[in-house]
């Protein structure tokens, strides 16, 4: 128990924050929040963020079972955010029987986490085929060579004839490879800042519109 008290009491000096950040003008908000999300994402990579692509995306079963993981943000539509991955793995299945997932891209060089939750579709398939021919054959060949979150006990045995697979037809895609669009009915935006501590405000989609309020943090 003393180690875990130590631990705490170490965890607990580590600042939370560290920069000055950007101040995020609430008045002057637009009334999208794609709008918004457009701006700090420019905002993220132009001004260094790591990974900025990278957001957690959670699903659940129908049953309430909860999953999470990073993904890497493909686009944004006037409407929508895009991700791609398998539709056979797990966060598939869940997809496919409980279509809403909870989003989070967290840039902590700026204060800044956007959260969002909607609803999931996958997207025309002609996107899904662009988004997977993009990527690097490598990865490509890793996407048909095994069943995605499953046990793998011979990389290489599974890899090689994979590879072979992609430059024999460099112009194949497998029917499960899938871009999803995430349509959020609630998104909202998070800023850390040293004087004010934190600002929150949250866009909730309703019929005439989206509606702003301000959170308490
Ligand atoms: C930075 C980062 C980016 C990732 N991007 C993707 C991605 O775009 N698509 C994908 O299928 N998995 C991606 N992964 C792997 C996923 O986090 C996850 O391990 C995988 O999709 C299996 O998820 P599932 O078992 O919940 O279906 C990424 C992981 C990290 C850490």
């Amino acid at each position: 128990m003393a180690d875990e008290a130590s631990l705490r009491e170490r965890l607990r000096q580590v600042p939370t924050v560290t920069a000055e950040f950007p101040y995020f003008d609430t008045d002057a908000a637009p009334d999208d929040p794609i709008e918004l999300l457009l701006e700090w994402l420019d905002a993220a990579i132009e001004g260094g963020v790591l990974q900025p692509l990278a957001m957690s995306v959670a699903t659940a079963t129908t049953d309430g079972h909860p999953s999470n993981r990073t993904l890497i943000l493909k686009d944004v539509d006037a409407t929508s955010v895009w991700f791609a991955s398998l539709d056979s793995g797990p966060k598939g299945a869940d997809l496919a029987e409980n279509p809403e997932a909870a989003l989070v891209f967290y840039w902590r060089e700026q204060g800044r986490q956007i959260r969002m939750v909607g609803t999931v579709d996958p997207g025309p398939r002609e996107v899904s085929e662009r988004d997977f021919l993009q990527r690097q054959p490598s990865a490509r060949a890793r996407a048909i060579a095994g069943r995605q979150s499953e046990p793998v006990e011979n990389f290489d045995a599974h890899l090689k004839p994979a590879l072979k697979k992609v430059e024999a037809n460099p112009d194949f895609v497998p029917a499960e490879w899938v871009a999803y669009r995430v349509t959020p009915w609630s998104v909202e935006f998070w800023q850390a800042e040293r004087e004010r501590d934190q600002v929150r405000l949250r866009y909730l989609k309703e019929h005439a519109g989206w509606v702003k309020d301000l959170l308490w943090p």
